[in-house]
């Protein structure tokens, strides 16, 4: 039973606009919290249409240390469970993607409809009611070819987050993808570390030489990519607006979404520059459309170029361990060998991930470290970090609070907009002003500054 009094205590040792203190990098107690209060708590892009795109497809992940399982069912629902045995709990379905008319146990073989009905236990009582053991649903979303799912009881609100993703995605046509390629890769640093190190480029002009080719490193200090007085964001803008594509920026509580050029004569992310694929993902036959960004809070982000899209996801594995999994998608119609080559295709995300991965242990190791005391981030070169740290420590001490009444943020009051997001919560038994909501703002949002783009 975790201690949520004391991880309150953690929290409340946060210093805004720093690194956080160390046990919510090295202790196992946090890792648990995490666990529960993050990704349990959260949306988990976790997968793809094109995984299971026919009825009787079967999507299984583990999340954190919850295995789910999604299916798509006879009719071509999507449904999704805890891949957890009602009989005595054992994993149903092995990790990965694949077709099954039933899901059958391996352990004494109790049978599950796609639709998580328990439909055979042999040799069980006559008092034992099949009705009442099917699997337990998680929540399922699909977007533009996406699969999300949540454990959560009340997952966060989708709607706002669909409206902002789907226009932008779905000219990349996911439905018609095909995986082409899929890794995973055991970092042994706190996941948080991966995600702070996956949310900025303030490493990336010496850690990353190879991306460095591609990725706009230089270009959008201190503010989205989009810059009004850049006759070549100009160019770039006037050219999507021609393609009918949408650009972003799209910003919410645990979700950006922003189309950017890349560098100067590059028009995908791969080690030269071109395109890795010779068949499109989009319609058309222009390749430099720069890339989608989309990127979800804990654990992921994604890169839709013209050619591919790839993504990478962030799996707590203990408290000092994440598993890195990245997949690529291309045009379901291209052909390995002839259109694309997997070693082309996937040469610059595996160098960059490995460089990642030694910067995610080199931090690790020195977090542990007696003398570690939380650092300053860089206000220009790391609002992205800071951006999902305050998210973490919000979410975090929102889910204690809920439980304990224990909130240990400070508080001032201020009056915002009423238009505000989810940045801000309104002040239990406070009345609003018409036009305006009374809020409490936390401090850690203070430090949320303009989001600069990172190179993952
Ligand atoms: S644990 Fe699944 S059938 Fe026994
Ligand atoms: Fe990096």
């Amino acid at each position: 039973m975790l201690d949520l009094s004391m991880i309150a205590a953690v929290f409340a040792q946060r210093k805004p606009g720093h690194s956080l203190p160390q046990a919510l990098y090295n202790s196992p107690d946090v890792y648990e919290f995490d666990l529960q209060a993050i990704y349990g708590q959260s949306w988990i892009l976790a997968g793809f249409t094109c995984e299971i795109p026919r009825p009787r497809g079967v999507l299984a992940l583990t999340i954190g240390r919850s295995p789910v399982v999604i299916t798509r069912d006879r009719d071509g629902t999507l449904n999704a469970f805890h891949n957890s045995c009602r009989h005595r709990g054992a994993q149903v379905c092995s990790d990965g993607a694949g077709a099954r008319s039933r899901l059958t146990c391996p352990y004494h073989q109790w049978v599950y409809g796609l639709d998580g009905k328990l439909v055979h236990a042999k040799d069980m009582q006559p008092s034992f009611k099949a009705e009442d053991h099917g699997l337990k649903p998680v929540h399922v979303e699909e977007v533009a070819g996406a699969l999300f799912v949540s454990m959560a009881e009340t997952p966060p609100p989708f709607d706002r987050f669909r409206a902002e993703l789907e226009p932008l995605l779905a000219p990349h046509r996911l439905n018609e993808a095909k995986l082409a390629h899929q890794n995973t890769l055991v970092e042994k640093g706190n996941w948080k570390l991966v995600m702070e190190n996956a949310r900025e480029c303030y490493h990336c002009a010496v850690g990353h030489p190879e991306l460095s080719l591609t990725f706009p490193i230089g270009e959008a200090k201190g503010g989205h990519f989009a810059k009004d007085d850049d006759p070549r964001h100009q160019a770039f803008d006037a050219k999507l607006a021609s393609l009918g594509l949408s650009k972003g920026p799209h910003i919410g509580p645990w979700w950006q979404v922003e189309r950017f050029p890349l560098r100067e004569g590059q028009v995908s992310l791969t080690m030269d520059g071109r395109p890795a694929v010779k068949k499109l993902m989009i319609d058309g036959d222009d390749p430099d459309v720069g890339s989608l960004r989309w990127a979800i809070e804990p654990h992921s982000f994604c890169h839709s170029t013209s050619d591919t899209t790839v993504y990478f996801s962030a799996m707590p594995t203990g408290p000092h361990e994440t598993l890195v999994t990245c997949k690529w998608l291309v045009h379901q119609d291209a052909v390995e060998g002839v259109d694309y080559d997997v070693e082309r295709l996937t040469a610059l995300w595996n160098v960059t991930n490995l460089q990642d991965r030694d910067l995610v242990e080199m931090n690790q190791r020195g977090v542990h470290s007696l003398g570690y005391t939380p650092g300053p981030y860089c206000e220009e070169g790391e609002s992205y970090v800071q951006r999902f740290v305050d998210w973490y420590c919000d979410k975090a001490q929102d889910f204690i609070a809920a439980r304990t009444g224990i909130d240990r943020r400070p508080m001032s009051i201020s009056a915002v907009p009423a238009s505000a997001d989810g940045a801000h919560v309104t002040a239990p038994g406070l009345a609003a002003t018409p036009g305006l909501a009374m809020t409490l703002a936390f401090a850690g949002e203070a430090a949320a500054a303009e989001p600069w783009p990172d190179a993952s």
